[in-house]
């Protein structure tokens, strides 16, 4: 188990390893659940990574019906179509725009209404209430270079979690979940930091270990 995880590893991360590189060097169709979107080379790859598809299955359980959906960093979109053919209302956004372009025609294609909007983090969202909001964050201490690069670093001194936790008390309240995934491969210890100083509690309420990485998904409320 330990040589696979460190093979996966090698080649998803960091992701700008040579396997990844050459994996994803011209756009990858992705599907779930009868849902198929294309993902360029420039955007978050839910194949070879765990936290997408984990995320997916766990909203399998959830009644979306006539919710409000926030998939807070899109990415491939993958997890705001799943959404929207759970009958949720879906808002996607992210600061990378091929990823937006092609969610923007997954969603056609796939007859599935997404709203897709350019945001650093919710800086331009105009709603101030959804029912979910779902994160799969980038949790690699190092500035991003590039906008493919925000897929996965969060600046030096966890910039991202910094204006995240600044950011997010408006939108939860008792009528809000929100939720979000990360690994035991992040500094679980200073993200929780971030939030606490923030008045932002991170509750475990899902871990699973594939791989040999274990992931967890935290329900985030105020204290
Ligand atoms: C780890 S990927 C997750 C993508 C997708 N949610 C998934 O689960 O497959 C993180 C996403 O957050 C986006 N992102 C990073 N920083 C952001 C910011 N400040 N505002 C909005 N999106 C951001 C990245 O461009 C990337 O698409």
């Amino acid at each position: 188990m330990g040589l696979l995880r460190d093979f996966i590893k090698k080649i998803t991360h960091p992701f700008l390893r040579k396997g990844a590189e050459f994996y994803y060097r011209k756009p990858r169709s992705y599907s779930y659940n009868g849902i198929t979107t294309i993902v360029h080379p420039d955007v978050f790859p839910p194949h070879l990574t765990l936290s997408t598809k984990i995320l997916l299955d766990f909203m399998s359980d959830i009644d979306l019906t006539q919710k409000t959906f926030l998939e807070l960093g899109c990415g491939s979109g993958i997890i705001s179509l799943y959404a929207s053919q759970k009958r949720a209302t879906v808002t996607a956004s992210d600061i990378n725009k091929t990823a937006l372009a092609y969610l923007q025609k997954a969603s056609t294609e796939n007859k599935l209404p997404v709203t897709c909007v350019y945001s650093n983090l919710f800086e331009a969202l105009q709603e101030k209430h959804f029912d979910y909001i779902f994160i799969n964050p980038p949790y690699y201490p190092k500035a991003p270079e590039s906008t493919k690069q925000h897929a996965w670093f969060c600046g030096e001194e966890f910039e991202y979690f910094e204006a995240l936790f600044k950011q997010l008390p408006i939108y939860l309240s008792e009528e809000n979940t929100t939720y979000m995934i990360l690994s035991e491969d992040c500094e679980l210890e200073k993200i929780e930091s971030i939030a606490s100083k923030n008045d932002i509690v991170m509750k475990t309420i899902f871990t699973t270990k594939k791989v040999g990485e274990k992931n967890y998904i935290f329900a985030i409320s105020q204290k």
